[in-house]
């Protein structure tokens, strides 16, 4: 049977990557070879368009072109193969993340992104969205924390405002693959709520 494929997203510091390991363990646990991997990278290509993409400054159209071109590599390489094995797929941001950051943040607008989406990954989308979601000032606190920013961590507070109200139209438009959960509360609640969805998706499955 054909894999799934369960993507992260959030503003930066939104605290998704804490919770990719919960979902693998669980996932794990209950016999499934998980595949963990991320955006813009998982592929050699992908690692290099993603250290250009967070260091360089370019056009808009550049960074989201940029993405996709790594996405599709991705896609062809790991994930679709992984899912024809019947693995499960985490993938730490996708196509959603081109939306908020791209369409949002820098102002595309989304119908420019769907039409990549559409070239790019035809029909294709996560079986399974977890929209970690948190107020910029408080997200951004997170990440001054972490040390140095990278281009996009950088941007100034309008630009991640933007970014999680695209993100949340998406989810709103979406509602049955976007789940949104609150990262403003403790690291065990949002914890039962991720693996709730898992377990959801892991019944659905089988
Ligand atoms: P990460 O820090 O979560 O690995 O993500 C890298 C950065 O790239 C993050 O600031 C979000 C940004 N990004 C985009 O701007 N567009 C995209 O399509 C993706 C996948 C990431």
């Amino acid at each position: 049977m054909r894999g799934k494929f369960i993507t992260f997203e959030g503003i930066d510091g939104a605290g998704k990557s804490t919770h990719i390991e919960s979902v693998r363990a669980f996932l794990a646990a209950r016999g499934k070879t998980v595949v963990m991997t991320r955006e813009p990278g998982g592929t050699e290509l992908g690692e290099a368009i993603r250290g250009l993409f967070l260091d360089r400054s370019m056009s808009p159209a550049s960074e989201a072109l940029l993405v996709f071109a790594a996405r599709r590599e991705h896609l062809e390489r790991v994930v679709w193969p992984a899912l024809e094995r019947g693995d499960w797929v985490l993938c730490d941001r996708f196509t959603d993340a081109t939306f908020a950051y791209q369409g949002g943040g820098r102002e595309m607008g989304f119908d420019r992104i769907q039409v990549l989406a559409d070239w790019v990954h035809p029909g294709f989308a996560p079986d399974l969205t977890l929209l970690f979601d948190l107020p910029p000032d408080a997200a951004h606190d997170r990440v001054a924390h972490r040390g140095e920013l990278d281009r996009i961590e950088s941007e100034v507070s309008d630009f991640h405002v933007r970014v999680r109200d695209a993100y949340l139209r998406r989810a709103a438009a979406e509602p049955d693959r976007i789940k949104v959960l609150s990262s403003d509360q403790s690291k065990e609640t949002v914890r039962s709520r991720v693996l709730a969805c898992a377990m959801q998706l892991l019944g659905s499955a089988e």
